[in-house]
C-alpha cells in the first residue's frame, strides 16, 4: 500500500504580517516550502509528493518548481479553509488510487525530518492503527477562558497533546470523513486538523511523539527559530 505526502501550502499566511505567503518565504536561503517538499522526498515510506496550491498561486512556478523539477505532484485547488483544501486535493487522489496511507503536511512546518515522517508511519503500521499524528505532550499549565480576559479552570496536562503535522490516515477514510464534516458548517470549524475529522467521526488517532523542532511557522518571530532548527539538522 503505497504513501502519499499531501503538503498543504493554500494559505496566505496572513499572520506574519507579509505580503508574499510565508511558504515561499526563504529559511537559510530556500523557500520554506522546499523545504517541507526535500524532507517527505527523503523519506523511504513516501512514494509521491503532493502540494496543494491555491488557484491563483503565482509563486510555486518561479520559487519551488526550479529547485524541485517535476516529481512532485502539484494539485492547484486550495479553498477557502486548510480542511476545504485537504478535501479538495484528497478528491482528486481519491479517484487516482485504489488503497492508499496519505501524510497531510503543512507547508508551515518546514523542519520536519525524514526520521520523523518514519516514526510516524512505522509507529501506525506496527501498532495497526487505523491512524496517527506526532504530537508533544503540553509543557505550559493551560487555562480555560470563555472571555479572553478571565481563566476559569486549568485543564489536566497530564491529558493534553499538540499536536503536530504530519498526519497519517488511509486515503479513502479520511476523504470519506472530511467531506462529510464539511457538509455542516458547524462541524466544519471545529475541523483544524486531520485528527479531529477522525475523531469526529469515531475514531481515534495514535499519538506519536514529536519533536519540539517541528514548529509551526505563524509568526514573523517563528522564521529565525525555524531557521536555527534547519541549521541544526544540517550539521
Ligand atoms: N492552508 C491551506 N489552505 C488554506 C489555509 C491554509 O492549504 N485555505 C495551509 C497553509 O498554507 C499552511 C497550513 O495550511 O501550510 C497551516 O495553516 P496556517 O499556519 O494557518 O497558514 P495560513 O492560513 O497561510 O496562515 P494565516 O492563518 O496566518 O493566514
Ligand atoms: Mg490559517
Amino acid at each position: 500500500v503505497p504513501t502519499v505526502a499531501v503538503i498543504c501550502a493554500a494559505g496566505s499566511g496572513s499572520r506574519t504580517g507579509s505580503p508574499l505567503p510565508k511558504q515561499y518565504r526563504e529559511l537559510n536561503g530556500v523557500p520554506m516550502l522546499a523545504h517541507a517538499i526535500k524532507a517527505l522526498f527523503n523519506s523511504a515510506c513516501v512514494q509521491q509528493v503532493v502540494v496543494v496550491l491555491s488557484p491563483q498561486d503565482a509563486w510555486y512556478d518561479v520559487l519551488i518548481a526550479p529547485l524541485v523539477g517535476d516529481a512532485v505532484q502539484v494539485l492547484r485547488v486550495g479553498g477557502e479553509t486548510r480542511a476545504q483544501s485537504v478535501c479538495n486535493a484528497l478528491d482528486v487522489l481519491d479517484e487516482q488510487y485504489d488503497e492508499a496511507w496519505v501524510m497531510v503536511h503543512d507547508a508551515a512546518r518546514p523542519c520536519i525530518t525524514p526520521a520523523l515522517v518514519e516514526a510516524l508511519h512505522d509507529a501506525v503500521l506496527l501498532h495497526s492503527a487505523v491512524g496517527g499524528v506526532l504530537a508533544m505532550p503540553v509543557v505550559d499549565t493551560i487555562k480555560l477562558s470563555d472571555d479572553g480576559v478571565l481563566a476559569k479552570k486549568t485543564l489536566d496536562r497530564k491529558k493534553l497533546w499538540a499536536a503536530q503535522t504530519p498526519q497519517m490516515f488511509k486515503l479513502d477514510v479520511l476523504y470519506n470523513a472530511l467531506s462529510d464534516a464539511l457538509v455542516d458548517e458547524h462541524v466544519a470549524e471545529g475541523i483544524t486538523d486531520e485528527a479531529s475529522v477522525m475523531e469526529w467521526a469515531g475514531v481515534s488517532p495514535m499519538l506519536i511523539e514529536g519533536h519540539v523542532s517541528n514548529l509551526k511557522v505563524t509568526f514573523a518571530h517563528d522564521f529565525e527559530l525555524a531557521e536555527f532548527w534547519l541549521e541544526r539538522a544540517s550539521r
